[in-house]
């Protein structure tokens, strides 16, 4: 997986390289289908939902540009296997999960293989996390329509935030706060699941 899918596409970050490496990806895929967990391309994790294809979590983690203390937010849990590997990058990972039944067993799956420093919440991630803001890092993995506010307010001056952003046709855009504002980057098209909840309803 790593030299064939995620190299050889242009990753260089040697600690995202590493934690990539060391992080048990079919630990977070289900039983039947864990012969496919390192090929390039999501997977069914239940209730509708994927785990994202290793080059997305790659490039979206890079972009990131974590050097191991920062604070970091994701909204979509999902299997909990991007907040792992976010969890060997940076200090403190929160992340927030809609559906129920995903968070708890991404919070059982993180707790049992010792990802002790990602902390996971069971809600809609729309508002943020408030109490642990601000946030060096942002880390969205449903695509709103419109990039939700709350999140941006809650991005520290220096921070990062990537996520997918559209309807049919999503890009992939790489925000980053500094004194002067916000700036925006487009990075690449993608398609991810929707971001359910308020966020489909502030358009
Ligand atoms: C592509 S999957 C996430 C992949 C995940 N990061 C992983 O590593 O497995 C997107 C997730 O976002 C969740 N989601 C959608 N809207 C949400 C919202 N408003 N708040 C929190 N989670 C949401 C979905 O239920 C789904 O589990």
């Amino acid at each position: 997986m790593m030299e064939g899918q995620i190299v050889a596409r242009g990753i260089k970050d040697t600690r995202v390289l590493a934690a990539l490496r060391d992080t048990p990806r079919h630990e977070f895929v289900p039983e039947a289908l864990r012969d496919q967990a390192y090929q390039d391309h999501p997977l069914p994790i239940g209730f509708g939902q994927t785990i994202s294809q290793p080059y997305i979590v790659a490039l979206m983690s890079e972009v990131l540009e974590l050097g191991g203390d920062e604070i970091v937010l994701e909204i979509g849990t999902g299997s909990g296997y991007q907040a792992a590997v976010l969890g060997r990058l940076a200090k403190e990972v929160y992340t927030i999960e809609i559906v129920p039944e995903l968070g708890e067993r991404a919070e059982r799956d993180l707790a049992r293989l010792g990802f002790l420093n990602v902390h996971v919440r069971v809600g809609d991630g729309y508002q943020g996390w408030p109490e642990h803001a601000p946030f060096d890092a942002i880390i969205v993995t449903a695509a709103p329509q419109q990039v939700p506010q709350p999140l941006v307010d809650q991005l520290a001056v220096g921070g990062r935030m990537v996520l997918p952003v559209g309807r049919w046709n999503q890009e992939l855009v790489l925000l980053r706060r500094t004194s002067k504002g916000i700036e925006r980057e487009k990075l690449i098209d993608v398609r991810f699941v929707p971001m359910v909840g308020e966020a489909q309803q502030t358009h």
